[in-house]
């Protein structure tokens, strides 16, 4: 089998990685990759989501099997053109994208098919939704409606804060047309976990709960990220919780699509917020989790590519994963100045260290080759990933990889996993 793997993130050095290793696969190219990648497959420039390109590059690859990493290709409609052209591929059609591309078809969806979800209305007129705030009096949540890069989201601490942010999305439109519809919803609270599902359309399989950290600064300060870092199992998901997750969550969001005629091929990725009993979906994203999947593939204990490919084919394979019982953990590495104006050009050195250590695996995301030099290219540049017998184990691994790499100016956080271990990981008196 031929497979194209879609992004060039450290999600897409882990499923690279991944599917490179299964006897299924006779050759897998990536587009566009980075320079990690490159170390293992061939790959070809081209912008993710321009849709006929990708096509084109698949057509002339004799690709069998498409991966989409990244949620914009899925959104502009990447699946339907791949199946219009016979090319399976991993990854919802536009009308399954729209749980993720829109927040006020992902909220109405779930009051649908009753998935439990915090109380909500939509605006399409900015002075409706600030009478609507300011009839309510209570701090809200103020979505923008649309694909906004992870910063459409303002957890209002009062009404003044909400009505500011609706200024923002709907008379400004800071977010574009992203921004033209809100969704206002109650505040909930809680501890955040990340839950993946591989789905066929009508069956599932659920992977191991992860949790991932937003913030730039350690304890969960500054401001919110792609994701600084992630780890796996959370304590608070029992294997009650977990079960719980499967059939409140992920059944019925899977019933309810195949209901709604929506085959969806790809990842259902629920971010839920527990709090003790109270269980409530705040999106769903329609892709893998970046870096969640680093270590989702790290503690996954089987060959991908039978849940792919199966899952593309509408007939994935249903017994119960095996999944390693070492936790892991995964560090993000980002470059100076992110998450705001990166500079990038910065050598890189250090990674046959960090990769030396037992249980790392050292995933590039925005790394590329100058002059033969790797240089950052990227707000995130690396993802340190560890296996360890335990958290704080996996830590101190991922921990002392991330210590010998070398990156001017970079910045990564040092409490990755500290909610779910005892001791945080000190930084070494030389750095
Ligand atoms: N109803 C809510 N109550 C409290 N916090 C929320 C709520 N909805 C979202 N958040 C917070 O905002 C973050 C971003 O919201 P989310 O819906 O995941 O959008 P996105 O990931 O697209 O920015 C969440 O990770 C969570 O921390
Ligand atoms: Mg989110």
């Amino acid at each position: 089998m031929r497979v194209l793997v879609v992004g060039g993130g450290a999600r897409e050095h882990a499923l690279v990685r991944a599917i490179v290793r299964s006897p299924l696969v006779s050759e897998t190219v990536a587009l566009p990759g980075n320079a990690g990648i490159a170390r293992e497959v061939r790959c070809i420039g081209g912008r993710v989501d321009d849709v006929p390109a990708v096509v084109d590059v698949a057509l002339r690859e004799r690709i069998d099997l498409v991966v989409v990493g990244p949620e914009a290709p899925l959104v502009a409609g990447l699946v339907d053109a791949l199946a219009a052209a016979g090319i399976r591929a991993f990854g919802p059609p536009r009308a399954g994208a729209e749980l993720e591309g829109s927040k006020a078809f992902c909220k109405r969806f779930m009051k649908r098919h009753g998935i439990p979800t915090a109380p909500f209305e939509v605006f399409d007129d900015a002075d409706a939704a600030e009478r609507h705030v300011r009839a309510l009096g209570r701090p809200l949540v103020v979505k923008a409606d649309g694909l906004a890069a992870g910063k459409g989201v303002v957890v209002a601490s009062d009404v003044d804060e909400a009505c500011a942010a609706i200024d923002a999305m709907m008379r400004a439109r800071v977010f574009g047309d992203a921004g033209a519809r809100v969704v206002i919803e109650e505040r909930v609270h809680g501890q955040e976990i990340s839950f993946h599902a591989i789905c066929d359309g009508e069956r599932f399989v659920p992977l191991a709960a992860a949790q991932d950290h937003k913030r730039i600064f350690d304890g969960d300060r500054g401001p919110n990220t792609g994701g600084m870092g992630a780890y796996s199992p959370p304590t608070v998901v029992t294997d009650a919780v977990h079960a719980r997750i499967v059939r409140e969550v992920i059944a019925p969001t899977a019933r309810g699509l195949a209901a709604d005629g929506i085959p969806f091929r790809g990842v259902l990725f629920a971010g839920l917020m527990l709090d003790g009993d109270t269980l409530n979906v705040l999106e769903f994203n329609v892709r893998f989790g970046d870096p969640e999947t680093a270590v989702l593939m790290a503690r996954l204990d089987t060959d991908i590519v039978p849940l792919l490919d199966g899952a593309a084919r509408g007939a994935l394979p249903t017994a119960a994963l095996p999944v390693v019982a070492s936790p892991a953990i995964a560090v993000v590495i980002a470059a100076a100045g992110y998450p705001g104006a990166v500079r990038t050009g910065d050598p890189i050195s250090g990674l046959e260290e960090a990769a030396a250590v037992p249980g790392v695996s050292v995933l590039h995301a925005g790394t590329a080759k100058k002059d033969e030099v790797l240089v950052s290219s990227g707000g995130r540049v690396l993802c340190v990933t560890a296996l360890g017998s335990d958290l704080d184990d996996a830590a101190e691994r991922a921990y002392r990889a991330v210590d010998a790499i070398a990156l001017p100016g970079s910045q990564h956080r040092r409490d990755i996993g500290a909610s779910g271990r005892r001791r945080q990981t000190p930084r070494p008196a030389s750095s």
